[in-house]
C-alpha cells in the first residue's frame, strides 16, 4: 500500500505559469485520491536550478546563479501552497542529497565503462542545450526551437544508451502500461525504430560552470538532464537511505508534459537499467495548454499567471477547470471566458445550487436537522440515487488518470440529483415519511459526492460536510467506508454556510476571448464518445452572411447577420483576426441554431458559427456546392 507519484522538477529561469500548475496539480489529485485510500504516499516536486537556462537568467539578473534559484523556486513553493498542493518533499537540485546522489550515479556508470570520454563535434543548441547532427538541422537552425545553433567540437564523457535500445524497445511492448497515453508510447517506439546513439553527459566548464561537477573529471560539470533526472531517485535516499529507497522505488507515476517524454522514457529508463534498478510502473505525458489558440511565450505576453486566477476566482474553481475541461494526455485551450463558463454553469449552478437548495429545505422543512431514513418509504426515484452515487468505475477512471471523463460523470449524478429534488417536489410532498427520505437522500448523496469531490477540491469537499454538520475531516476518512450509503447520521445539526460559487456574471460579457475553448472542447469530446441522440440534438443549418461589421473595442469579435432561410438572426463569432467584414458578404456558413443566446461585449449572439481551429488560425467551414440557406446539415 505505497504510492510514489512524481512531477516534473521546474526550471528557475522563470515564475511559474499554468502549464507547470497542471501537472502539479494532477499529481496532487491522484496522492489526495491514493491517500484517503489508505496507501502512504509520497508525492515528489521540485525546482531544477543548474545549466545553461538557468545561469543565463541568473546573469540577465545581474545575480549568481545560486542566489537566483534560491529566489526562484520560492515563487514555486509559494504557488503550491496557494494551489493546496500536498507534496510531500520538494527537492531543489542544488542541495546536497542531490548532488551527492549524482556524483553517485555517474561514478557506479564510469565505473562499470558505460561512461566514456570521446572528442566529438556537432550543433550544439544552446537554449536546449544539445547537440543536432546536421541532417537534422531546420534550415541552419534547431530543429526544436529554431534558434542559431553553433559548431562546436571538444572532449566530452558519454553515456552508452545506444546500448540499451533493443532492450528498452522490448521493455515497452511488454509493458503497455509504462508509456501512456497510447499515442505517446508509439511515438516513443517510432523514435526508437532509428539508431539512439550515445548521451554527452558532460559540458566543459570553460563553456558552462554551473552544474554538478563530474567526480572522475574536475573540468566538467554534469548535462543538466543527466543531474535533472536523477532527482526521482536522490530525494528517496539512493545509496545512502537503503530502507527508505527501498520502500518508495520503483515510482508508480511520473507526470509529465509532451516535450519531455524523450528525456523520461529513453534517457531516464536507460540510466535506470544502467544503474541496475527497476522501471517507473508507468510514465504519462499530458498535453500542452495554449492561450487562445496560441503558444504561450514571454515574448508574446500571453502568459497565464495561476496567481492571479487563484485570486480572482478562488483555488477551488482553478483546479476543478484546470482538471475537468480538458482529457489529460491531450492539448487543450485556455480562456478566462471558459474557466467562468464552467464556474458559472457546473460549479454554481449545479454543484452550488443542489447544496444550498438542499440545506434550505432542510432547514425549512426538518429545523436545520437531518432526518431519519424510513427504510419502507424509499421509492424507486431514492434506489435511483442511491445506484448513481455508487460510481463504480471511480475508482478505474482515478487509477488511469482520467480525470476529465470522471468529472463529466460525476457531474452527471449530480446533475440527475438536481432533478430528483425538482421530480420528488418536496414542498408539495404530503407524507412524512417520504418528505424525510428524499431530504435524507439528498443531503446523504451530497456527503457521498463531497468525498469524490475532495482529491479534486479538498476545500469545497470540506466545506459541503461542514455545511452537512459533519465534524470529521474527509482527508482523515478512508475512501471506500466513506463512500457507503448511510454515512450520514440523523439528527445532526446543518450549518448553512457560504454560497459555495457565486456567479461570476459580469466577465462573461466582458472577456473577449471567445475562439478560446473551441480545440479543447473538440479533444475533449474525442475520449467521450455520444450517441446519435445526444448529436441528432444539434440544429446545424446553412446560414448566409448578410452583414458583418467589427464589435467596438473588441480585437476579435465580428457581428454578423445571419439569413437563415425562415428569420435572420445576430451571431457574435470570434473571427475578426481571421476575416475581414467586408469578406463575408454572401458567404455560406454553417451555424449552431439552437444554442442558448448569450451575451458577448453585451451583445447578444443568436447562434455559433463553427470553423476549424488550431496553430492559432481559424478558417470557416464551407460547402462542396450550392445549398440553400437554412438547409438541415445532419
Ligand atoms: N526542468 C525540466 C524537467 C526536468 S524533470 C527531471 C523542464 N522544466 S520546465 O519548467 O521547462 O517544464 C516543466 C513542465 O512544465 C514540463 O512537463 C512541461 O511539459 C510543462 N509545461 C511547460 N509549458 C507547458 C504548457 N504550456 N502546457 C502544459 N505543460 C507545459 O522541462
Amino acid at each position: 500500500m505505497k504510492f510514489y507519484v512524481t512531477t516534473p522538477i521546474y526550471y528557475v529561469n522563470d515564475v511559474p505559469h499554468i502549464g507547470h500548475a497542471y501537472t502539479t496539480l494532477a499529481a496532487d489529485v491522484i496522492a489526495r485520491y491514493k491517500r484517503l485510500c489508505g496507501y502512504q504516499v509520497f508525492f515528489l516536486t521540485g525546482t531544477d536550478e543548474h545549466g545553461q537556462k538557468v545561469q543565463q537568467a541568473a546573469e540577465k539578473r545581474g545575480v549568481v546563479p545560486q542566489k537566483h534559484a534560491d529566489e526562484l523556486n520560492i515563487a514555486f513553493k509559494n504557488l503550491w501552497r496557494k494551489l493546496n498542493i500536498s507534496n510531500d518533499d520538494f527537492i531543489r537540485t542544488t542541495e546536497d542529497r542531490h548532488k551527492k546522489v549524482v556524483q553517485k550515479a555517474l561514478q557506479i556508470l564510469f565505473d562499470k565503462k558505460d561512461i566514456y570520454k570521446e572528442s566529438y563535434e556537432g550543433w550544439y543548441c544552446l537554449s536546449d542545450e544539445r547537440f543536432w547532427m546536421e541532417k537534422d538541422l531546420k534550415d541552419g537552425s534547431c530543429p526544436d526551437c529554431g534558434r542559431k545553433v553553433e559548431y562546436i567540437k571538444e572532449w566530452n564523457y558519454f553515456f552508452r544508451m545506444g546500448k540499451y535500445q533493443d532492450w528498452l524497445i522490448q521493455y515497452i511492448k511488454d509493458n503497455p502500461r509504462f508509456i501512456m497515453p497510447e499515442s505517446r508510447r508509439n511515438e516513443v517506439l517510432g523514435f526508437l525504430g532509428r539508431p539512439l546513439g550515445d548521451l554527452c553527459i558532460s559540458r566543459p566548464k570553460e563553456r558552462l560552470s554551473w552544474g554538478i561537477s563530474l567526480p572522475f573529471d574536475e573540468n566538467y560539470v554534469t548535462y543538466v538532464w543527466f543531474d535533472a533526472l536523477v532527482n526521482y531517485i536522490s530525494a528517496i535516499g539512493f545509496e545512502y537511505d537503503k530502507d527508505k529507497f527501498k520502500s518508495w522505488w520503483p515510482s508508480n507515476h511520473h507526470l509529465l508534459g509532451k516535450d519531455i517524454l524523450t528525456t523520461h522514457s529513453v534517457y531516464w529508463s536507460t540510466m535506470l537499467k544502467a544503474l541496475g534498478l527497476p522501471l517507473p510502473e508507468n510514465i504519462f505525458a499530458h498535453g500542452w495548454w495554449t492561450v487562445n489558440g496560441e503558444k504561450m511565450s514571454k515574448s508574446k505576453g500571453n502568459f497565464v499567471n495561476p496567481n492571479e486566477l487563484i485570486d480572482e476566482y478562488g483555488v477551488d474553481a482553478f483546479r476543478y477547470f484546470l482538471m475537468r475541461e480538458v482529457p489529460f494526455g491531450l492539448d487543450g485551450d485556455f480562456s478566462q471566458r471558459a474557466l467562468v463558463g464552467r464556474i458559472n454553469s457546473d460549479l454554481a449552478n449545479d454543484l452550488g445550487n443542489l447544496l444550498s437548495r438542499t440545506l434550505n429545505m432542510i432547514k425549512k422543512y426538518r429545523e436545520g436537522k437531518i432526518p431519519s431514513e424510513i427504510k419502507n418509504k424509499d421509492r424507486k426515484l431514492e434506489q435511483d440515487i442511491k445506484d448513481l452515487v455508487k460510481f463504480k468505475e471511480y475508482d478505474d477512471l482515478m487509477n488511469e488518470l482520467n480525470f476529465n471523463y470522471m468529472l463529466t460523470r460525476l457531474w452527471a449524478v449530480i446533475r440527475s440529483m438536481n432533478v430528483y429534488a425538482q421530480t420528488a417536489a418536496p414542498w408539495a410532498e404530503k407524507d412524512d415519511g417520504i418528505l424525510s427520505n428524499t431530504l435524507y437522500t439528498l443531503a446523504e448523496g451530497l456527503r457521498i459526492i463531497a468525498v469524490y469531490i475532495y482529491p479534486f477540491m479538498p476545500e469545497t469537499g470540506q466545506e459541503i460536510w461542514n455545511q452537512l454538520g459533519i465534524k470529521d475531516k474527509i482527508e482523515n476518512c478512508n475512501f471506500k467506508e466513506s463512500i457507503k450509503w448511510g454515512g450520514l447520521k440523523d439528527g445532526i445539526e446543518i450549518k448553512i454556510g457560504r454560497q459555495l460559487f457565486p456567479r461570476v456574471e459580469e466577465k462573461m460579457e466582458s472577456v473577449d476571448k471567445v475562439t478560446a475553448t473551441e480545440s479543447a472542447v473538440a479533444e475533449a469530446e474525442e475520449r467521450q464518445v455520444i450517441g446519435i441522440d445526444e448529436f441528432a440534438k444539434v440544429d446545424l443549418r446553412v446560414g448566409e452572411i448578410k452583414q458583418a461589421e467589427r464589435v467596438e473595442k473588441s480585437k476579435k469579435l465580428l457581428k454578423l447577420k445571419v439569413d437563415i432561410g425562415t428569420e435572420e438572426r445576430q451571431v457574435v463569432a470570434g473571427i475578426a483576426e481571421h476575416y475581414k467584414p467586408e469578406e463575408l458578404i454572401g458567404r455560406k456558413i454553417l451555424l449552431v441554431a439552437n444554442l442558448k443566446p448569450a451575451k458577448l461585449m453585451g451583445i447578444e449572439s443568436q447562434g455559433m458559427v463553427l470553423a476549424a481551429g488550431g496553430d492559432g488560425r481559424l478558417v470557416l467551414i464551407g460547402f462542396d456546392g450550392e445549398v440553400k440557406s437554412g438547409t438541415k446539415v445532419k
